[in-house]
């Protein structure tokens, strides 16, 4: 019995399939000194199977035994005062184990904190109060952490909630890490099991809501058999003190409930949303609260009826008043507008939609408001909205999964670009006004506010699609708590958790990962030109030109001598008056506004000269290079830990960071092709265009295949790729070498599409160096195309291949279904060149 019980523990953390994330409890040595402090006792102050101190007790007992082998056993509901960890309400503290001082008055949800040896108090505000404590004392441990503490931790806002874009066909609209662990078919999952682990997962930072189902809402979640479904969801958070929420689609009394207005002001209306509401309560008596998106990108809403974005949020608080519910009502309603008028401008909208409105929305609205005024860019200036709603509670909205930022596929650490928001002061009246006090509601004295972020865990076991995107969410539960916390310092926390304490490690990833957004800064879009992917397709590999002749207001305004949006007073769209005088005046000077927002507020020439002292055009070829150099250390770094991380991790996440220095020179040429390409101006360096050790596809000899223009062109290195001559014909394409003989690593760009697993074969002299299978929809996470553009476009490496000149290079290509086995360059890259 004995010996099963530690395989099976053993088990728990052999299998590094992330499906634990930070909370692995490895196992740590503990020795002499150390074993004095691990407690033998367990003091549970409530056994309610159903409470999260109930939990907080058995996590306890878990994580002890899994770290350090040392069995605790549990007791409920009665003091001891030896050798025990007592996990509790300070109340039941109070009446249990007799009187407490020295503990200051705790918040919601807040606890405190003492370890003393083996004498550990965890007691918190409430229940939930309690399992946070209890998971701060058990990250402490799995840190080997033992010094003697007393601290209170309170939140600094009652929202900390995320947001899943799960559909009900069981698909999630931005989602990365495979289907829904919330609903398949139209229905809610029989097996909630994945459900109770995102709670554990979500409970362990602190959050407190989770609203299940996509914003673009589907009124069928409101059937009376999902309304159970959802009772059953609810039912399986609520242990861990996370409260369930729901979208809604403000069409549903028309198209779910056979009314023919769905009108905010039509009794009706009025009282069928009550109605549910009510239905709602009796399936989750806790439910947190609605989330709406309303006349936005398609969705209905107030305007259908001449009504007021206020009377449609009001609909929904006056239904939940009675439930205490919330209503979150997103900011991101815009039109689209017409990119010949100078003046149209998308990121003024959620101003003007919201701010004639303030203080017209019921006590229970919350407007939520993404970080910029676009749509969670890889650099957007703080939204103006956060400084013109005073008498309205706001959230901030993040995004955990990196829709335009990777897609999981590539790493980026996102809480330090969550920081120039939060930490951003607005200046409001020329006073401090940090976006972080706003929208906790100290600024303006409001008593809701706080945080969400669309995380969009799927049922992948690394729940994001990437071991390494999890420090996001931890990252993003720890600063919902407190903003103000240092997003290196998270970032160690959760790799200590996550990797172990070895310090190469910590040293090792702590520095690829902060470096990992501004390098996709650089090798994506720069100088506050928001983002340059494919806006009309996948949001993911780069197509500069997809932003600007639509009407989805994203433009770049680029031409063949300048770029950027004026959004000054004087001469554009008088975006920068939306912020307060101080803020203003900042950006409406082309000398006063930061190098990193430039493009954002001013249109230039490609010759303007940054603070920097470089020209436009030159900090772009110079930061694309520069942010590619980086990915390339990305996978180096992370090769020197080869033996320090579980095999199973170190491949995992080996495999995606290969792919993003393939990516990021994809990335670097198409931007730097297409911006030469539009401007006509060289590089100062001589790289862009110069690519002196490839070998272009489309310049070998074929067989089977022939040669094909890619679209956007500079997706291709020289815009030309080859294609097989039809999807059964195998394709060879082979070529003298005319480099020195020498050492080399071989660079095979080709394109991965959706649809097909073509394989591809590479010779030299008729020896086989390495092959390949165009898989790569099935083991990395970004939206597939089936195009050849910058989305499909990666690259395979083999390196350390002797060449001799003269050799014969040959690629045989067999296509798969719709993927015609593209190829667009060889590259021999000596040692140290990135060609
Ligand atoms: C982005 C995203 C959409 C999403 C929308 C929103 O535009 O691409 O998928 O629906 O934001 O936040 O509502």
């Amino acid at each position: 019995m004995r010996i099963l019980f530690f395989l099976a523990s053993l088990g728990i953390v052999a299998a590094e399939n992330g499906l634990d994330g930070w909370l692995r409890y490895a196992s740590l040595s503990c020795t002499g000194q150390c074993r004095s402090k691990l407690p033998a006792n367990i003091v549970v102050l409530n056994a309610t199977e159903t409470s999260p101190i109930y939990i907080a007790g058995s996590e306890l007992q878990i994580g002890l035994k899994s770290i350090y082998g040392s069995h605790a056993e549990i007791t409920w509901g009665k003091c001891k005062a030896s050798s025990s960890v007592v996990v509790g309400t300070v109340e039941q503290y109070r009446e249990t184990c007799g009187s407490l001082s020295g503990i200051p008055e705790l918040e919601e949800d807040g606890f405190w904190l003492s370890t003393q040896g083996d004498k550990v108090r965890i007691l918190g505000s409430n229940d939930r109060g309690a399992l946070y404590g209890a998971f701060e004392y058990l990250s402490m441990l799995a840190q080997g952490n033992f010094s003697a503490v007393a601290y209170a931790s309170n939140p600094s806002a009652p929202i900390r909630w995320v947001n899943q874009w799960d559909n009900m066909d069981g698909s999630i609209e931005r989602g990365y890490g495979g289907p829904s662990i919330f609903f398949k078919d139209g229905a809610i999952v029989e097996d909630l099991s994945r459900v109770k682990q995102y709670g554990r997962l979500l409970a362990s930072v602190r959050i407190n809501a989770v609203v299940i189902n996509n914003v673009n809402a589907n009124a069928t979640l409101l059937t009376p058999e999902n309304l159970k479904g959802l009772g059953r969801i609810a039912d399986v958070f609520r242990p861990y003190g996370v409260k369930i929420g729901i979208s809604l689609n403000f069409a549903s009394p028309e198209t779910l409930g056979g009314l023919d207005t769905y009108d905010p002001l039509d009794t009706s209306v009025i009282d069928w949303w009550s109605s549910v509401t009510e239905q709602l309560y009796q399936n989750v008596p806790d439910m947190a609260g609605y989330l709406v998106k309303a006349d936005s990108e398609g969705e209905p809403g107030p305007a259908v009826y001449n009504r007021t974005l206020s009377q449609g949020a009001n609909l929904f608080a006056k239904a939940l008043q009675p439930y205490g519910g919330i209503v979150m009502f997103r900011a991101f309603v815009y039109n689209q507008l017409n990119e010949s008028n100078w003046d149209a401008d998308r990121a003024k909208a959620a101003v003007d939609f919201f701010k004639p409105l303030d203080g017209e929305f019921e006590e229970n609205v919350v407007v939520q408001i993404k970080f910029g005024p676009i749509d969670f860019q890889v650099r957007e200036p703080t939204s103006p909205l956060f400084a013109n709603l005073f008498n309205t509670s706001s959230a901030i909205e993040l995004e955990v999964t990196q829709e335009y930022l990777g897609q999981q596929s590539h790493l980026v650490y996102l809480p330090p670009l969550w920081k120039t928001v939060l930490d951003f002061d607005l200046r409001v009246d020329h006073k401090p006004s940090l976006v972080r006090d706003i929208i906790t509601g100290k600024r303006f004295n409001r008593k809701l506010g706080g945080s969400a972020a669309v995380v969009n865990v799927g049922t992948n076991t690394t729940w994001l699609g990437s071991h390494l995107s999890m420090s996001n969410l931890y990252g993003y539960g720890r600063l919902a708590w407190n903003a103000a916390d240092d997003p290196e310092a998270i970032l160690q926390d959760w790799i200590r958790l996550t990797f172990g304490l070895d310090p190469t490690v910590l040293k090792t990833l702590t520095q690829l990962s902060m470096e990992s957004w501004p390098a996709y800064e650089n090798y994506s879009g720069n100088l506050g030109i928001q983002t340059l992917t494919d806006i009309l397709y996948t949001h993911y590999g780069p197509n500069p030109q997809s932003q600007d002749g639509n009407g989805w207001g994203q433009w770049t305004r680029a031409d063949s001598t300048s770029i950027g949006m004026d959004r000054t007073v004087s001469n554009g769209t008088g975006y920068s008056g939306q912020y307060p005088d101080e803020i203003a005046a900042i950006y409406e000077d082309i000398s006063t506004t930061p190098d990193d927002l430039l493009l954002w507020f001013h249109h230039v020439n490609y010759t303007h000269r940054l603070h920097s002292g470089k020209t436009i055009i030159q900090h772009f070829y110079d930061a694309h290079y520069s942010g590619a150099e980086s990915a390339q250390s990305f996978l180096t770094q992370w090769e020197s830990l080869k033996g320090k991380v579980d095999e199973e991790r170190y491949n995992h996440i080996r495999h995606r960071l290969d792919y993003q220095t393939g990516h990021s020179i994809v990335w670097r040429d198409a931007i730097n092709n297409f911006y030469h390409n539009l401007s006509g101006i060289p590089d100062t360096s001589k790289r862009v265009g110069h690519h002196p050790w490839r070998i272009e596809a489309e310049n070998m000899n074929l067989d089977g295949y022939k040669v094909y223009t890619v679209s956007p062109f500079e997706t291709a290195s020289g815009s030309i790729a080859i294609v097989t001559a039809s999807n059964d014909t195998v394709g060879t394409a082979t070529t003298k070498v005319d480099f020195p003989s020498g050492t080399y690593d071989l660079a095979v760009n080709y394109y991965d599409l959706y649809g097909g697993k073509s394989h591809w074969e590479l010779y030299l002299n008729n020896h086989q160096i390495g092959e390949w299978a165009g898989n790569s929809e099935d083991v990395l996470s970004h939206t597939p195309s089936i195009y050849l553009d910058g989305h499909s476009a990666m690259r395979i490496k083999f390196r350390g291949v002797m060449v001799q000149k003269g050799d014969v290079l040959k690629i045989v290509g067999k296509p798969d279904g719709v993927e015609p086995a593209p190829l667009d360059y060889v590259a021999f890259l000596p040692q140290g060149v990135v060609d």
